[in-house]
Parts: structure tokens; C-alpha cells; sequence
């Protein structure tokens, strides 16, 4: 049913014209009759989407011949050679398209078979919009790479269940470790990743079981790659840096090693005639208890690289990950410890020495996916380095999609952030297009790990994170309030009301959920041992994991600074760093990660750390109960099914801000002893 979810924002619902005459086309012109090939998918796509939109049956050829009254969807070259017409099309980038609709004689023209997938997609929603304008226009994507991770397991019994850190069910790919001979979830999935621009998808966990390259399983991955490929969606495959040993009867994984580097090259041969089109690698190293080339003194250069030039004649790329560090050694006791300097520590030596086709994929933050962090130095300390943004959709440290969190506003302070390399301007997308360092690879990950819940992510509301990291990664300066409503419309119709209620409601979650969780930089203060789930500050401390608060009687907070700290700020280029060095010029929502100060310090806003805890937190959850009261003002112009199960979550927000707010609260007040100037907090 169109309400349950599958469907996402491509539910093409009937559209009502009032009293409007519009003539529209009568045909659709695909020009490529091969039955794996976007452009024939697009023709499909348009036929559905007018089916649903219009009521009207559009009969599809492929024979190229132009006929006005037709949608002509192609590449631009294909289009070239049947049409007689010259095209004014400006010149279009990878994967770009170009828009040309005017009443009944519509053109959909990419640079290749993906770009006119997209342009269709882009067509279809403004009509499900009802936005019946004429337009002209191209548009291209700010960077080549937009790809999605997953972190699925083959088998239900990983530590996490079958999707590390998913929230929407089981893998859609796998159960009980056999991949679906059924997939047309894929298919379903394929297809919303294709409207919103995604060209790559890892299929398995960066945590990597080396059964994937084994001949069973890469039978499977073939017809997972042949249910993305009609989307234009290109398959990637998460490495065990240790298959040689697991797997291929080696005794070592050495990666000078030229046995090892003979299997990784016979390997890769035989991958890539499973899957000739596949997109490439992605690697997990030396953390987290993952084996690496650290084990043999080797560098985590000599492992890129090394994957690099067995990937390399296929055309094949390696997203080499910068998220390594020592989970195991690292002492509290040591004030100038900090798992935050790792990234930079490992790979700012080797900047200039990996080879072209390896692409470093850099987590937004330098600790994990928190709620507040500064942005990654190490977007500013590899220039001569392919990068990548890695992002996290599934909301792991963000409510797990039972708290409604709107992502964008998030990554919008990353994408945004002027790193001021050379004192110059040096915004973080601009980094990522390739644009400020001149590179020619490089752009956007996303952990997102949907599952077999008929919501994909395990909340209606969860999607238009999904939906918006998609049209970010293409154009990452979109206005994300106008992107939400896109998605609104889309999801939920046209009802002002509603697309106004879930406006505000998103645009408030994300402040909400940083009040009510952890505030100034302390990072999320969730449970960190095991779920990544509810408050639990004590568990930050005291363990080798480095996401420490250093929080005592006194004071909180974790000294960063070159002068007395870690020397973490140290680490970005010297208008940022110095910027971060005083507390007189540290933001405040950055305090706490940058400095140790006692509770009683005095913020910019004025109030001391400890009141702006207790106060934040009681806003908070003031701000979560307050979506109740909005939400409920939608029933009745959204379906039954869906207003009951995004209410469910709502209802458990609400109530579980509480449990955040109280934890917390009096967390520190039992630690400082500081009454609340409010007096709601401790006995009174
Ligand atoms: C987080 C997450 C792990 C994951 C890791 C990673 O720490 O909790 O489940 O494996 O990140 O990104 O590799």
C-alpha cells in the first residue's frame, strides 16, 4: 500500500488539477531499448509516475523518432544523432542532466544514461509537486562521488543483529547467511536511491566477514549489482584486510608480501567478473579490532595502495577509511591522550603518497558521529589526498530513528565550516567537489543502513534524512528547509498545514536533541558500552575508548588546547587553531570539547556551564512535547496509518526526553553539588 512506506517519496499520488487545463504528453520517447541501460528504466519510471500522478496511460517507444506532444528521455549523445534540432544545452559534468519542459513537449537529456535517469526523477516530482511551470535548465553534481555504506551482516548473530547499528529491521540483502534469492527490495531501494542522485552503495559491513569474496557469495553479489545497475547505482564491497589468511590459505596478510599481493590482484580479477561495473572497495584498518597492516609494521599507506593497483585495471576505486584509532591503549590518566588527534596522526604523513584511485573517507567529526562536533581537521591536512565525507543517516547516536532528528541542519555546520587553510577560504564541501585543492575525486558517504521494516529506516519521519543527505551530496549549498518540504510534498501531499507542522517540527529536532542529550561539545553522553542508546554520562570515562568527558567534582570538559591540552586544535591551519586554543574565542556549543573548566565557568550567553546544563535540558524536552501537540494538529490530513505509527514515536520522544533530562541533570548536580538557580533539579 501506498501508505506503508515502500514507496518513500515516489508514491506518485493522484494530483489534483482543479480547474486547470494542462496539456501534457501523450508518449514517452526512451532512447535505449536495453533492458538494464537508466535510460530504459527512466521510461518505465515516467510511465508509473504518470499513471499515479495523472491517471493516464503513456505508451513508451524507443525508436528515437521525435514527435512533439512526447517526453524524450536520453543521453545527450543518443539524442544528438536522432534529432535534427540543435541543443542549447549548456555542458553538462558526470552524471548531470538537462530539463527542458514546457506543457506537452518535455526533453530529458543526460551526459550519460544515469544523468537522464535523475532529469526523469526531477521531472516526476515537480509534477507529484504540482509545480507545472515551464523550465529550462541543467544541473550537475557538485561532486562525483555519492555513494551510501551499510552495515550489514550475512548472519543474524553479529554483536548488533544482522545490521550493525540499523534500526529499521533486518538486512534487505541477506538472512541466515544466504543473500535473498528475492530481491526486489533491491529494486525498491535501487529506485529511491537513483531520485536522489546516489551512484554507489557498499552492500556488507566495514566490519567485514571475508566470506563475501568467496565464489558462493559473489554469485549473490552479482545479482544484488544487476537489481542496482537499471538505477544506475554501482555496488561496492567492504574488505577483511586479513582475507589472504581467513580465507586464502596464506599465513600471512603481509601487504609487501607478494603472495598476498598476488591473491589481492586474482582476487579482484575474479570479483570484477562477477561484477565488471563494480564501483570499488571500501576498508576498515587497524580499528576497532579490525586487522590491518599495522600487525606487520607496515603502513596504512602500503595497504591502500596496494588494494589501489589491484583495482585499478578494472577502473575500480578504494575508499580507504581515516576512522582509525587505538581502542584499547589509551589511558585517561595521560592528560595529553586523545583519540581525537588520531585521524590527522595516521594520515597527514602520507598526504601526496596514495595512489589516484584511493579515496580517504573521513567521518564528519574527529570521534564518532556525535551530536555537536567540530569539523574533521583532517579535511584541511591532506590537500595532495582524494577525501570523502563520511555521514551517518541511521541516527546511532542521534535516537536511533525513536527520536525524531532532522539531520541537515547538523551537516550544514560541517559542509559549511571554513577551515582557512593558507588563510584562505576553505569551506568543507569545497574540499570535498575537489574544487578548493584541485582534485578530481572525491565527495559524500553515507552510513545508512535501512533494513526490511516497511519504512526503510524505521520511522516515516527518519526518511527525509535520506532523502535530503541524497540532494546534499549533489548540490551540498540546497536550502535543507526547502529540501524537507520537497519532501514533504512527496510523502505526505500538498496540505500547507502539514508541510508547515513538519517543518517546523524537523527544523526544531535537532537543537532539541542536543539540549536534552549533551550540551557544549561534551559529545552525546549516551551509553557508549554497548547501544549508543539513552543517557549515560558515567559511561564516557574511565575506559579506553577516548570519549571522555573528564568530568569530576569540579569542573567538566576536555583540554584540547597546544598550551596545556591534548593539542588537538593544534591540528587545524592557524586561524581556526588559534581561534580554538582560547576560550575567549571557542564557541560556546564547542566548549567542553576544546576546554576543562569548572562548572561554575561563565559562558558568552553569560551563565554558568552547570545552569546552561540544567536549562538546556528542561528546553529540551520542553521542545520535544511540544511536536506532540503539532503532530496532532495534522490528523485527519494525513492517512490513519501513518499519523498513528509517526505519533507512537513521538509520544515515546516526549517521554524519553524526560528520562534524558532527569538523567543528566541530576547527574551533575549529584557530581558538582550546584543547585539549580530554577530549583527544579535535586530535592528541594
Ligand atoms: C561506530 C559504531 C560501530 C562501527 C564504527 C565504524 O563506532 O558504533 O558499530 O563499526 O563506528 O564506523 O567503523
Amino acid at each position: 500500500a501506498a501508505e506503508d512506506g515502500l514507496d518513500g517519496w515516489l508514491r506518485y499520488a493522484p494530483l489534483d488539477l482543479g480547474h486547470k487545463h494542462v496539456s501534457f504528453p501523450t508518449s514517452i520517447v526512451a532512447l535505449n531499448s536495453s533492458k538494464d541501460s537508466p535510460v530504459y528504466t527512466a521510461g518505465l519510471e515516467l510511465q508509473k509516475g504518470f499513471k499515479g500522478i495523472l491517471s493516464q496511460n503513456l505508451k513508451i517507444s524507443h525508436d528515437g523518432r521525435p514527435t512533439s506532444s512526447a517526453i524524450i528521455v536520453g543521453t545527450v549523445a543518443e539524442y544528438s544523432k536522432t534529432s535534427n534540432k540543435p541543443l542549447n544545452a549548456p555542458k553538462l559534468k558526470e552524471d548531470g542532466f538537462w530539463l527542458s519542459t514546457h506543457g506537452n513537449t518535455v526533453t530529458i537529456l543526460g551526459q550519460n544514461e544515469r544523468g537522464a535517469l535523475y532529469g526523469a526523477f526531477e521531472y516526476l516530482s515537480r509534477l507529484a509537486q504540482g509545480d507545472l511551470s515551464p523550465a529550462t535548465y541543467a544541473t550537475s553534481p557538485d561532486a562525483p562521488i555519492r555513494w551510501v555504506n551499510h552495515w550489514d551482516n550475512l548472519n543474524g548473530t553479529g554483536t548488533h543483529g544482522s545490521v550493525e547499528r540499523g534500526y529499521g529491521g533486518d538486512s534487505i540483502f541477506y538472512k541466515d547467511n544466504v543473500i535473498y534469492q528475492d530481491l526486489s527490495r533491491v529494486t525498491d531501494y535501487a529506485r529511491l536511491l537513483a531520485s536522489i542522485r546516489i551512484n554507489g552503495v557498499v552492500i556488507n559491513n566495514v566490519n567485514a566477514d571475508p566470506a563475501f569474496l568467496t565464489d558462493k557469495y559473489l554469485e549473490g553479489v552479482a545479482r544484488i549489482a544487476s537489481h542496482f545497475r537499471p538505477y544506475g547505482v554501482k555496488v561496492g564491497l567492504s574488505l577483511n584486510f586479513a582475507s589472504p589468511q581467513l580465507i586464502g590459505g596464506l599465513n600471512t596478510f603481509d601487504p609487501l608480501d607478494p603472495s598476498v599481493v598476488e591473491w589481492w590482484r586474482t582476487t579482484t580479477n575474479k570479483v570484477y567478473k562477477y561484477v565488471p561495473d563494480m564501483a570499488g572497495y571500501l576498508v576498515k584498518a587497524n580499528s576497532e579490532g579490525q586487522p590491518g597492516p599495522l600487525t606487520y609494521n607496515r603502513t596504512l599507506l602500503d595497504g591502500a595502495n596496494m588494494f589501489a593497483k589491484a583495482a585499478k585495471p578494472h577502473g575500480g576505486i578504494v575508499m580507504f577509511r581515516a576512522f582509525v584509532y587505538d581502542s584499547v591503549n589509551l589511558k585517561e590518566s595521560d592528560w595529553k591522550a586523545d583519540r581525537a588527534n588520531a585521524a590527522v596522526d595516521h594520515f597527514k604523513q602520507f598526504d601526496g603518497q596514495f595512489d589516484d584511485n584511493v579515496v580517504v573517507q573521513i567521518k564528519y567529526g574527529p570521534i564518532d558521529f556525535q551530536v555537536r562536533e567540530p569539523a574533521s581537521p583532517l579535511f584541511a591536512n591532506i590537500p595532495k589526498t582524494n577525501v570523502a565525507i563520511e555521514l551517518q543517516v541511521t541516527q546511532e547516536y542521534l535516537g536511533q530513528q525513536c527520536h525524531l532528528v532532522y539531520l541537515p541542519p547538523l551537516w550544514n555546520t560541517i559542509l559549511d565550516f571554513d577551515l582557512r587553510v593558507d588563510n584562505k577560504k576553505t569551506l568543507v564541501r569545497d574540499v570535498l567537489s575537489g574544487e578548493r585543492f584541485k582534485r578530481n575525486l572525491g565527495g559524500y558517504v553515507a552510513v545508512s543502513n535501512v533494513g526490511v521494516n516497511s519504512t526503510w529506516l524505521g520511522s516515516h519521519l527518519a526518511m527525509s534524512n535520506l532523502y535530503a543527505y541524497g540532494r546534499m551530496a549533489w548540490e551540498p549549498t540546497v536550502d535543507v528547509k526547502a529540501t524537507l518540504d520537497d519532501w514533504t510534498r512527496l510523502t505526505f501531499g500538498l496540505d500547507k498545514s502539514v508541510i508547515n507542522t513538519i517543518n517546523k517540527m524537523s527544523m526544531q529536532s535537532w537543537p532539541a536533541y542536543e539540549q536534552y542529550t549533551g550540551n557544549l561539545g561534551i559529545q552525546t553522553l549516551t551509553d557508549i558500552l554497548y547501544a549508543h542508546y539513552g543517557p549515560n554520562p558515567p559511561s564516557q570515562d574511565d575506559n579506553p575508548w577516548g570519549q571522555w568527558t573528564r568530568a569530576d567534582a569540579d569542573s567538566i570538559g576536555m583540554d584540547r588546547t597546544v598550551w596545556n591540552g591534548t593539542g588537538f586544535a593544534g591540528q587545524y591551519p592557524t586561524e581556526v587553531a588559534r581561534r580554538y586554543e582560547r576560550i575567549e574565542t571557542t564557541p560556546d556549543d564547542l566548549l567542553l570539547w576544546f576546554h576543562h573548566v569548572p562548572y561554575t565557568h561563565r559562558l558568552h550567553s553569560g551563565k554558568t556551564v552547570i545552569q546552561h546544563f540544567y536549562d538546556e535540558h528542561y528546553k529540551g524536552a520542553e521542545t520535544a512535547h511540544s511536536f506532540l501537540a503539532m503532530w496532532k494538529s495534522l490528523k485527519g490530513k494525513i492517512d490513519k496509518q501513518r499519523y498513528e505509527e509517526v505519533l507512537f514515536r513521538l509520544v515515546y520522544q516526549a517521554g524519553h526526553s524526560i528520562v534524558w533530562r532527569d538523567a543528566i541533570n541530576n547527574f551533575y548536580h549529584n557530581k558538582s553539588g550546584i543547585a539549580d538557580k530554577s530549583k527544579r533539579v535535586g530535592n528541594h
